[in-house]
């Protein structure tokens, strides 16, 4: 039986190992990607640990704003497999850039080639080999706080965050980005979804958050194993209102 491979980009730490670590423990195999090298070796040992013997988990390099790095990771990829079956666009950062009125356009720009640009480089660098595979699923990190809807929606809990713009709307972007490659390949068995992790404790936002990086993973290794019969073209994962439970899942308006 052919192996199922399964990149993630910015596996090193966070949600991302989170999700190699989980998807490894279902006997995929699990490409971690990570821009340095010491803490991709470091995270392949840390999964390899965990997952035991017969798991496969393997570190590849690959900066999500670096074009050469990208066609470097999939030349990789078709050469040791030939094919990938699930990506999952993982990586990405946050700035502090204060409030609209103070936002910088350098903090725009940088979030936006991590956040948006990387994913486009990445998502077109792997569909070759995404198309070779039997049903291939992409998965975007996105979050709830793109979600147009639910942050203009006065009972929403994220309604009364501080406003920002860099980090915001660089998932708002992601979010129609999704769409837009769903629509692409809606007549193909590749399937293309955001994923929410919910509000979790992670570096990005030093640890603020309240759900664990293992519960952050949950929306990203559910949509990577999508049955023939799931949804293309959705954002899913946790669902934050007020009073209502903490585990609750389910798609997000966009
Ligand atoms: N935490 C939350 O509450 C939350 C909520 C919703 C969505 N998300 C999303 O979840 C995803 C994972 O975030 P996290 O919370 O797990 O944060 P994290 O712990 O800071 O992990 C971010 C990962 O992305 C990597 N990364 C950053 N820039 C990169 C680049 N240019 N190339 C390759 N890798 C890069 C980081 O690598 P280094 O170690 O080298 O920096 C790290 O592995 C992000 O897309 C984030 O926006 C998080």
């Amino acid at each position: 039986m052919t192996a199922t491979i399964a990149l993630i980009t910015g596996a090193n730490k966070g949600i991302g190992f989170e999700t190699a670590r989980r998807l490894g423990a279902r006997g995929i195999t699990v490409l971690a990607g990570a821009r340095d090298e010491a803490r991709g070796i470091e995270a392949e040992r840390a999964l390899r640990a965990d997952l035991g013997p017969g798991a496969e988990a393997r570190f590849v390099p690959l900066d999500v704003t670096d074009a050469k790095s990208a066609q470097e990771a999939a030349g990789w990829i078709e050469r040791e497999y030939g094919h990938l079956d699930i990506l999952v666009n993982n990586a990405g950062i946050a700035v502090r850039g204060g409030p609209p009125s103070e936002t910088g356009l350098d903090a725009m720009r940088e979030v936006y080639e991590t956040n948006v640009f990387g994913v486009i480089m990445v998502t077109n660098a792997m569909l070759p080999l995404l198309r070779r595979a039997p049903a291939a699923r992409i998965v975007n990190v996105s979050s709830e706080v793109g979600s147009i809807t639910s942050v203009t929606d006065p009972a929403s809990p994220l309604a009364q965050m501080p406003a920002g713009l860099a980090y915001p709307s660089s998932k708002s972007a992601l979010n129609m980005i999704t769409a837009m490659y769903a629509r692409e390949l809606r007549d193909t068995p590749v399937k293309v979804n955001a994923a929410n992790p919910g509000y979790t404790a992670t570096d990005l936002n030093r640890h603020s958050g309240f759900r664990s990086a293992a519960e952050g993973a949950e929306a990203s290794v559910h949509l990577a194993t999508l049955g023939p019969d799931g949804p293309s073209g959705i954002l899913w994962g946790h669902l934050w209102t007020a009073g209502g439970p903490a585990d609750a899942y389910g798609s997000l308006p966009w």
